[in-house]
């Protein structure tokens, strides 16, 4: 079943990266009888315990006796090895059985080493950066005993308020499937049972990214067929790349909050998809149930998430404390309890921990090694996405001498690494204003001065003397964006554009007549039109982590090009949120531009003025679509060839085309395949992102670039609730981005 699935995955990956199974579950069958054998030794409560996940209290003896007393099955938040290994002893040499806790910790975008922020990974879109940089978190995190990651985080998100879109692979299913499953394979490796793979979890299952108006933990009303349309998918995708373990949400969706919902965890996780592993709740997710109004007392909370499908409560101890009495009363069969257990102890197994439950103290640190950073560099290289290059600022030349380096994420160390960064230590960090002094500083002098010290700041002083010392270097290199803890869970904001006076320092800037480029690293899309529109260059780099400075840095030099292109559409106005690429038409489609309000005559008589889905005053004009992203070099497409124009359900549509680089640098494309099903039985986007891949092409060089596209991979939920390819016509782009492109099409009989 695991292997059909796989397939499945790499079919819908097809084209972006290579399919070698790992080998996740080869030892199914003797596991199976381990896990029969351990547990027909286990007493309710033992069983219970494994359970029971808890925060580290900080207080070893304590733990360990709680351990001992077999009442706990997992442990969040230890990083030391020797603790660890304390805790460790106590599960295997001090408990009845034996059963080795798990040791978990959130390594989202790196353990030490810090990677882009996941939107930034996304960016790229290539999952090889995706899974590269899960190898390396796995590797650092598995040599302190973390043996079980809270990621990837593969919720979709259409709204750049949410402030955990930074965590996030953007707003597409396609792209947040293939590089979901890309770092599930990262953190596992090609085998769980190796010591230096860590289990990963898909989260947060689901809708959680469709928090209504961008606050988090918000309520979501996402109908099934949008769920299994947009917000499954890529959580199918995880688990068929064989994720460990699945994470419920904070949300209720339509009613129902996520860790008391049978419908996603039994009848779609378990039923459909065939997850055998493990379902944790989010921190007191379960316990949270009692303030959505779902469950009237902890029993209540312990009864409707395990009935539901839970097997494991992160932190809230409803299960310890109330399940043994359920039991008794048959309101939760020991069956059910079993089952919870079964899939606990298979996790362990399969990673090899009652064989190997102990980390090695003494190993020599892998720590920010030099592959690990050369990784994370490449990562950002990749991800870094050039939104404006007005007369070809960038990169910058032999005719600059003295450039002036300003802004408040010039030099912050702590910020540059985003939101969750837990292990990482700022002290590493490689900042641009370090990195252009020690690699190009012999070739141009320096000039810093921030103007502002940190994101929110607003002193006007330090602006005049920014704008006084730019005034005297050829080019400005002005570092904006947000600080770390401006985005992340809990971090929501309602309005999205640059915060202090950082916009006032831009004007500064451009005052001196200098051209001025804009590097941003932020944790979301900002709403920059103004921004754009006083800057000559603009990079956007989301935050690039641990070696943001060296890559940003190549970068401006062109000893890299940018190749990133935008993972979320980037908004004029916050109001127009949500704006989406992979939105359905509506009977009076919204059309661009819109008449100046001030045309308006005044006590104008009531008309459909403009008759589409527009605002008056913003229409639907984005400031950067879904897919974007310029280079220093140029590229020409062209003109696609189909294999055939009319096709069966079991067909495979090839697209062919040349890709040619036509201007004067190395460098790589990301090419885009959109699709689109023109009349179903309900209504379908307007385009869907398909398929996509890197292509690097030397100056002059053309390259004919194909695309394999089975047709069952047109299928969709459709009005009967049933997944299935509609017979029709369909339009399909190859494009730089979801806006460019002359539509081509063909027919499904
Ligand atoms: C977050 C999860 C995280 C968990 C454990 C929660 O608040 O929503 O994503 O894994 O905490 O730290």
């Amino acid at each position: 079943m695991r292997t059909t699935k796989f397939l499945a995955a790499c079919l819908l990956t097809l084209s972006v990266f290579s399919c070698k199974q790992p080998d996740y579950n080869s030892k199914d069958a003797e596991i199976e009888k381990k896990v029969e054998a351990l547990l027909s030794k286990m007493t309710l409560e033992e069983k219970i315990g494994q359970m029971n996940q808890i925060s580290s209290s900080g207080n070893i003896e304590e733990m360990s006796e709680l351990i001992k007393k077999g009442e706990i099955g997992s442990i969040l938040n230890e990083v030391d090895p020797v603790r660890v290994n304390q805790l460790q002893r106590a599960a295997v040499e001090g408990s009845r059985l034996g059963i080795p806790v798990l040791i978990a910790r959130d390594v989202i975008h790196g353990f030490k080493t810090i990677f882009p922020i996941p939107l930034g990974q996304a960016a790229s879109f290539d999952p090889e950066i995706a899974r590269e940089g899960a190898r390396v978190a796995a590797v650092e995190a598995s040599s302190v005993g973390v043996r079980w990651t809270f990621a990837p985080m593969i919720d979709i998100s259409r709204d750049p308020r949410w402030g955990r879109i930074a965590e996030s692979c953007g707003e597409d299913p396609y792209l947040t499937a293939v590089m979901g499953a890309a770092m599930v394979k990262g953190f596992q490796g090609d085998s769980l049972n190796d010591p230096t793979a860590i289990a990963a979890c898909a989260k947060h299952f689901v809708g959680y990214g469709a928090a209504e108006g961008g606050r988090d933990y918000n309520s979501t009303f996402i109908s099934e067929r949008n769920l299994r349309n947009i917000y499954l998918p890529s959580f199918e995708a995880a688990e068929a790349a064989g994720a460990a373990t699945f994470m419920t949400s904070f949300n209720d969706n339509d009613g129902v909050p996520s860790t008391g919902n049978k419908f996603i965890l039994r009848d779609v996780l378990r039923g459909e998809w065939g997850f055998d592993g493990i379902v944790v709740t989010d921190w007191n997710s379960a316990r949270e149930m009692i303030n959505h109004g779902f469950a009237a007392d902890d029993k209540d909370v312990a009864e409707k998430s395990v009935n539901a499908g839970v097997d494991m409560e992160m932190v809230s101890y409803t299960f310890v404390k109330q399940l043994p009495e359920l039991v008794k009363e048959g309101k939760v069969k020991e069956s059910v309890i079993d089952e919870a257990v079964r899939n606990i102890l298979r996790v362990k197994f399969r990673l090899g921990l009652f064989d190997n439950p102990y980390v090695d103290e003494n190993k020599p640190s892998v720590f920010y090694n030099k592959e690990h950073l050369a990784a994370a560099k490449r990562a950002v290289e990749e991800s870094t996405i050039l939104l404006k290059n007005e007369n070809a600022v960038l990169p910058l030349g032999s005719n600059v001498r003295t450039i002036a380096v300003v802004g408040p994420m010039a030099n912050a160390p702590h910020d540059q690494m985003g939101t969750w960064v837990f292990d990482g230590d700022k002290t590493h960090t490689q900042t641009p204003l370090a990195a252009l002094k020690a690699m190009y500083g012999d070739k141009v002098n320096i000039i810093y001065e921030p103007g502002l010290t940190f994101s929110r700041d607003t002193n006007a002083e330090g602006i005049r003397k920014a704008a006084a010392a730019a005034a005297r270097a050829d080019v400005i290199l002005a570092f904006l964006g947000e600080e770390a803890i401006l985005s992340g869970e809990a971090h929501s904001l309602a309005d999205i554009s640059l915060k202090g006076a950082q916009t006032q320092l831009l004007e500064a800037l451009e005052n001196t007549g200098k051209p001025v480029v804009s590097i941003i690293m932020a944790g979301r899309p900002l709403t920059i039109a103004h921004e754009v529109e006083l800057s000559d260059a603009v990079l956007y780099s989301f935050h690039p982590g641990t070696m943001g400075g060296p890559a940003l840095a190549d970068l401006i030099f062109g000893k890299a090009v940018p190749s990133g292109k935008t993972p979320v559409t980037f908004v004029q106005h916050v109001g127009q949120v949500p704006l989406y690429y992979a939105h359905h038409n509506t009977g009076r489609p919204a059309r661009k531009g819109v008449k100046p309000l001030a045309e308006l005559p005044l006590e104008a008589g009531q008309t459909s003025e403009g008759s589409n889905s527009s605002y008056m005053d913003y229409s639907v004009e984005l400031l950067f679509p879904f897919g974007y992203g310029l280079s220093y070099t140029t590229f020409s497409y062209g003109t696609p060839k189909l294999s055939a124009t009319e096709l069966a359900k079991n067909d495979v549509l090839k697209v062919s085309f040349e890709l040619a680089n036509t201007g004067k640098y190395e460098a790589t494309e990301i090419v885009q395949l959109y699709v689109q099903d023109k009349v179903a039985s309900v209504t379908r986007p307007v385009k869907e992102l398909k398929r996509f891949t890197r292509v690097t092409l030397k100056p002059g060089e053309k390259r004919m670039v194909e695309f394999e596209l089975p047709i069952a991979d047109l299928a969709f939920w459709n009005i009967d609730m049933k997944k299935v390819v509609e017979p029709g016509e369909f339009a399909l782009w190859v494009a730089a981005d979801s806006e460019s492109g002359e539509p081509l099409t063909f027919t499904v009989k």
